[in-house]
This record gives structure tokens, sequence and C-alpha cells, in this order.
């Protein structure tokens, strides 16, 4: 019995314990086109990933509304150091 409640301890943690990560575009499962090209998805998320993060932790998508991530990226881009078509990708990203 203490075992069971070993194990299930040792579960219960490893799924608090993770933090929520960012999500990888991929493809639509049943082999649907996707509406936005995947390769801008991923080249929105590598920008968001190699540009945003030196300066503190990454913030989930979800964290914000379409508006107030629009705000943050205009905000961010000098320092990101960031040109507009690349602010695009990165929101396409973060919002799609
Ligand atoms: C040169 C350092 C630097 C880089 C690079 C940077 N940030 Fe920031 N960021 C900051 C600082 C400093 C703050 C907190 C103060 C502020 O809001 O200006 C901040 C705050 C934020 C916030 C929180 C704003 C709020 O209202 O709470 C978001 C979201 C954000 N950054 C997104 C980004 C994104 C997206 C990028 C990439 C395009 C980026 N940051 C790149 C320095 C940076």
């Amino acid at each position: 019995m203490k075992k069971v409640l070993f194990i299930v301890g040792i579960i219960f943690l490893s799924i608090v314990g993770c933090k929520p990560s960012l999500y990888i575009p991929k493809n639509e499962p049943d082999g649907k086109e996707n509406v936005i090209p995947i390769e801008e998805l991923k080249q929105g998320r590598s920008l968001y990933v190699h540009r945003c993060s030196g300066c503190h932790n990454l913030h989930l998508p979800n964290e914000y509304t379409a508006a107030e991530w629009k705000v943050n990226l205009d905000d961010m881009q000098h320092k990101a150091k960031i040109n507009d078509d690349q602010k695009a990708l990165i929101l396409q990203f973060l919002l799609h």
C-alpha cells in the first residue's frame, strides 16, 4: 500500500513539476493544409525564442490578449532589434 502511494506521489509531482512550455507548430493531424504555412509559424517561433529570451523569461502566448501582444511587441521591437517582418512573424506565431 505504501508503495502505491509512493508511486502515485511521484506521478503527481512529475505532472505538477512540469512547466507549461511553448507549443511547437505542427501540421494539421488529418493532413489538411494549414491556413498559415507551417514554415512561417516555425520561423516565428524561432525568432521569438532567440530574440525575446535574452532579457527575461519567455511569456506564454496565453498570458496576453491579441491587443496586448501587439502593444508588447511594439514596445519590445527596438529592444530585440527586429524589423517589421520579423515582428509580424512573431505575432502570427503567438496568436496562432
Ligand atoms: C534588451 C532586453 C529585452 C529584449 C531583447 C526583450 N525584452 Fe521584453 N522586456 C524587457 C524589459 C526590461 C521588460 C520590463 C519593463 C518594460 O515593460 O519595459 C520587458 C517586458 C516584457 C513583457 C511584459 C510587458 C508587461 O506589460 O508586463 C513582454 C510581454 C515582453 N517583454 C515581450 C518581449 C518580446 C515578445 C520580445 C521579443 C520581440 C522581448 N520582450 C525582448 C526587456 C527586453
